[in-house]
């Protein structure tokens, strides 16, 4: 399998020394869902911004590999607030991200059907924003970012302001889709058991300046991946992994050597 991105060696800062992060190494295969976790502040926004092109390294490379198509873009990002423009309908605020895509209206029409049907709201179309629960403005979002037909998505803590039932619910509507449109996947999320339970592969980021502290395949079985006893035991062991990260941070802030 071929990587669709690869950082080397990444370094990023926002006042030019400092860096949040850096020698940074990862690679996502095409198709793989990766999560990454990490303590607030530890960089994860910055990585995806990063990636995204949003904002440029410090030093280090990001290698994107992702034949070019003007119809469709090569990343798309989702947010933890859906972010929906209130005076839009959802079909308007579907279609916003494919101003500047060289696609029909023909097939902007079929998009909007299409990535509706993938997020289970077939026939919201015409509703405007105000008429939809929390929940379902997430999966707008999604929908957004799923009509550029983009090889990888990233997503930002995307289900971090739901309540619990509505979270699990998107969880596996999330790997529902994954498993229809083989996208590639880089979630960011706080929440470890969300880490575990979506991944292939959950990534650590920690340490001052931050990098891929470790990383943890996941290779239990998805059927029946939350309630297995592994799950629990690959639980504990990325909590391990992040208390570890946040004793090392601590005793660098105080002058120790890591
Ligand atoms: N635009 C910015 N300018 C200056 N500092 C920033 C900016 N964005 C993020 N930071 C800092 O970079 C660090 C990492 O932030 P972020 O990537 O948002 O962390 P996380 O998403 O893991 O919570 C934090 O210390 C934050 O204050
Ligand atoms: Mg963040």
């Amino acid at each position: 399998m071929a990587a669709v991105i690869r950082t080397e060696n990444l370094a990023v800062s926002f006042d030019g020394t400092t860096p949040i992060f850096e020698g940074l190494d990862l690679a996502i295969e095409t198709g793989e869902f990766v999560t990454l976790v990490g303590v607030s502040g530890a960089g994860k926004s910055t990585l995806l911004r990063v990636i995204a092109d949003l904002i440029p390294a410090l030093a280090g490379t990001v290698d994107v590999d992702i034949a070019p198509d003007p119809s469709r873009r090569s990343i798309a990002m989702v947010f933890q607030a859906a972010n929906l423009m209130p005076w839009r309908r959802v079909r308007d605020n579907i279609t916003l991200g494919l101003e500047g895509i060289d696609v029909s209206d023909e097939v902007k029409r079929e998009r909007v059907e299409w990535t509706l049907n993938l997020v289970g709201l077939d026939g919201y179309a015409e509703r405007w924003p105000y008429q939809l629960s929390g929940g379902q403005r997430q999966r707008i979002g999604i929908a957004r970012a799923l009509a550029v037909d983009p090889a990888l998505l990233l997503m930002d803590e995307p289900f971090g302001a739901l309540d619990a039932i509505t979270r699990t619910g998107l969880q596996d509507e999330l790997l529902r889709i994954w498993g229809e449109t083989r996208k590639s996947v880089l979630f960011v999320t706080h929440d470890i058991e969300e880490a575990v339970y979506l991944g292939d592969r959950v990534l650590l980021l920690g340490g001052t300046p931050a990098r891929i502290f470790k990383e943890y395949p996941v290779t239990i079985q998805r059927d029946g991946r939350r309630e297995s006893a592994e799950f629990v035991r690959k639980v504990e062991e990325v909590r391990d992994g992040l208390s570890e990260a946040i004793a090392q941070a601590n005793n660098a802030e105080m002058g120790e050597p890591a």
